[in-house]
């Protein structure tokens, strides 16, 4: 079959997704995939109407790719397409609408809200320390932290949106789990010196990660229910990661669930395919198996 891989595209996030794009194609080409890469542009009914694929591999992350719009398209073109759907990508995409869904799954997270960016820079919309995020980003960009000491509200970058999620400041370790269809595949924690931001993220040796993690059973088993029990409230498909953060000094009430990426990663730094090599599943087949799950 043909498969079009779609990567780029316009997000804050493009040259994350430039890397997965690359990584998944060359992979599909070894499984034997007939295979054409796509930089998502405005021109992508264009190129997918030339291409004519059997199949869409969606390597895109972020606002346009990861929240429901380039699924939209091909709903409507007909296209099997991997990983979640239209609703369940808007949802995860939106951090607030997202955790109204955790919480009536019984899913603990931690407590946030909506506010303006003029709001925001005149006063502490919540006790410090807390955090200021887009609610629709992904990849760590555009957050800031307010410390505990902080007497003034914070300054916002320019190009923040005009309203923000306010989170309260979740301490601990971030663990991450991955859910393959039906399955959660183990627990990662990542260790980083400091906030576990782009640069961490993305440069070699940025993080470290500890997979499986090593944490007491209990938790460890508790990350891989909620993984699946967040994958299922959002009605997500085929690959998802669910990342949390674990107070230790509180036990298991210290877990919170902070997002669902329906589009996880896929560079060589990212953390799903380590997960499913842990799995003992390769890349290669990783790949296979979203292409075989895809549909519309
Ligand atoms: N948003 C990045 C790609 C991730 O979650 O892996
Ligand atoms: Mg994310």
């Amino acid at each position: 079959p043909k498969v079009a891989v779609l990567m780029g595209g316009p997000s804050v996030e493009r040259e994350v997704s430039l890397v997965s794009g690359r990584e998944c194609a060359a992979a599909l080409r070894g499984e034997g995939f007939d295979v054409v890469e796509l930089d998502a542009g405005q021109d992508l009914p264009e190129h997918l109407a030339r291409h004519a694929p059997d199949v869409v591999f969606n390597a895109l992350h972020g606002r346009w790719g990861e929240d429901g719009c380039v699924q939209g398209l091909l709903e409507w073109l007909r296209l099997p397409y991997t990983h979640s759907g239209v609703l369940a990508s808007a949802l995860a995409m939106d951090k607030t609408r997202s955790k109204e869904a955790y919480r009536a799954a019984g899913l603990p997270v931690v407590e946030s809200r909506l506010a303006c960016r003029d709001e925001v820079q005149a006063r502490h919309v919540i006790a410090p320390p807390y955090v200021v995020k887009p609610n629709n980003e992904g990849s760590s960009v555009g957050i800031h932290i307010v410390h505990e000491a902080a007497n003034s509200p914070p300054r916002l970058d320019p190009d923040m949106p005009e309203t923000v999620m306010v989170e309260a400041f979740a301490p601990g370790r971030e663990l991450t789990v991955t859910v393959m269809g039906t399955r959660a595949l183990t627990v990662t924690d990542i260790l980083t010196e400091g906030w576990y931001d782009y640069d961490a993220k993305y440069l070699p040796g940025g993080s470290r990660h500890v997979v499986p993690a090593e944490v007491p059973a209990a938790l460890f088993d508790a990350c891989m229910e909620y993984a699946l029990r967040a994958h299922v409230a959002l009605g997500c498909r085929g690959l998802s990661r669910t990342d949390f953060r674990w107070d230790e000094a509180r036990g298991l009430d210290g877990l919170v669930l902070l997002e669902t990426n329906t589009q996880p990663g896929m560079t060589p730094t990212s953390l799903s395919p380590e997960q499913a090599a842990q799995c003992g599943m390769s890349f290669g087949a990783l790949c296979r198996w979203i292409v075989e799950d895809a549909s519309c």
